[in-house]
């Protein structure tokens, strides 16, 4: 493989955002390897986009977030077909209306959208060129606004709100992309940890809602509030290959309630600023893995 194809992956990307982001990267001339859980899910996927990018390359590797096994063999894989990675784009998520864990007894919203994307990263990183155009991009959401990384609570027993863990996941996604532009500034190196949020948008992840939140918010609030997956990609998009992007950026939907509107900086809490709640969480995240991610000097 050439040094110079421009490569990426987008986590999660058979199906809303991230079928969209890859669709805008093979736009962009990337070569795109689509990291899913599901085979025959992306594999249909893939089809569906080569009918209209038939020229464009796109691969299909598989992945369970959930499941730290599962990241380790696909970081493997992909190291021995691939030498180097330029866009990270950690997009896949999952939103439940029941508590749930993965195997390793982890809150399973929290192990697939934060951790999963934390050991993944971590395997990755060195095969990023260490240019201002590498990026690594993290989704999260305004409903990282309604929680707090619960430290004595991580796995949410104690809360009562259904979406609780979900929102605490993705505020981990927002605080893990500023802490570890942090190491990445620090160590000297110029690869861009950036984030971003799709506002809202119809996709799978309503699925998961309670039924009748679903119901409410697909027939009436989602016409009037909502924008179409296509819209929903721009902010991530712009994320990743702006040039006027700065580490540790957090871009989304500059409309009504950030739902929908043109890309552009998003609103964000002071609790999710919080150097030291990035640290603390950095090391949860390192203990949960049960390795170090360390950000070397280039
Ligand atoms: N939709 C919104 O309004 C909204 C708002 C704020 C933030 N977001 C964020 O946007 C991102 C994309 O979500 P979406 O709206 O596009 O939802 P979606 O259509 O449900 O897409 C989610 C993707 O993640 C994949 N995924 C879920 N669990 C996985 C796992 N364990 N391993 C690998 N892949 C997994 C899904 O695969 P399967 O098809 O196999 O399930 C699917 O491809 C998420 O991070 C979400 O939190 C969405």
């Amino acid at each position: 493989m050439n040094r110079d194809d421009k490569i990426a992956i987008v986590t999660g990307a058979n199906s809303g955002v991230g079928y969209e982001t890859t669709k805008g990267l093979l736009k962009n001339g990337f070569r795109v390897v689509m990291a899913c859980r599901n085979l025959e899910k992306a594999n249909s996927a893939r089809e569906q986009i080569l009918t209209e990018f038939p020229s464009s390359r796109l691969d299909v590797m598989t992945m369970d977030l959930s499941d730290f096994e599962s990241i380790k063999t696909f970081a493997e894989a992909f190291k021995e077909k691939f030498s180097h990675l330029d866009i990270l784009i950690n997009n896949a998520g999952i939103l439940l209306n029941k508590p749930k864990k993965n195997s390793a007894g982890i809150e399973m919203q929290f192990a697939t959208n934060h951790l999963g994307h934390f050991l993944l990263t971590s395997l990755l990183l060195e095969l990023m060129p260490d240019s201002k155009h590498s990026r690594i991009v993290s989704l999260s959401s305004v409903a990282h606004k309604n929680a707090e990384i619960f430290f004595d609570d991580i796995h949410c027993e104690a809360q009562t709100k259904w979406d609780t863990p979900y929102a605490q996941s993705k505020l981990a996604c927002l605080i893990f992309a500023d802490e570890l532009q942090r190491k990445l500034t620090q160590s000297g190196k110029k690869i861009i940890s950036v984030s971003a949020h799709p506002g809202g948008t119809d996709s799978g992840l309503f699925e998961q809602m309670p039924p009748f939140l679903m119901l409410i918010l697909r027939y009436t609030f989602a016409p009037l509030f909502l924008h179409s997956i296509e819209n929903a990609a721009k902010p991530i998009l712009k994320a990743t290959l702006d040039k006027d992007v700065v580490g540790g950026d957090y871009y989304g939907p500059t409309g009504l309630f950030e739902m929908k509107g043109p890309p552009g900086i998003a609103k964000r809490t002071k609790y999710s600023q919080r150097e030291d709640v990035g640290n603390q969480l950095w090391k949860l995240s390192e203990e949960f893995i049960g390795s170090n991610f360390e950000v070397d000097a280039p």
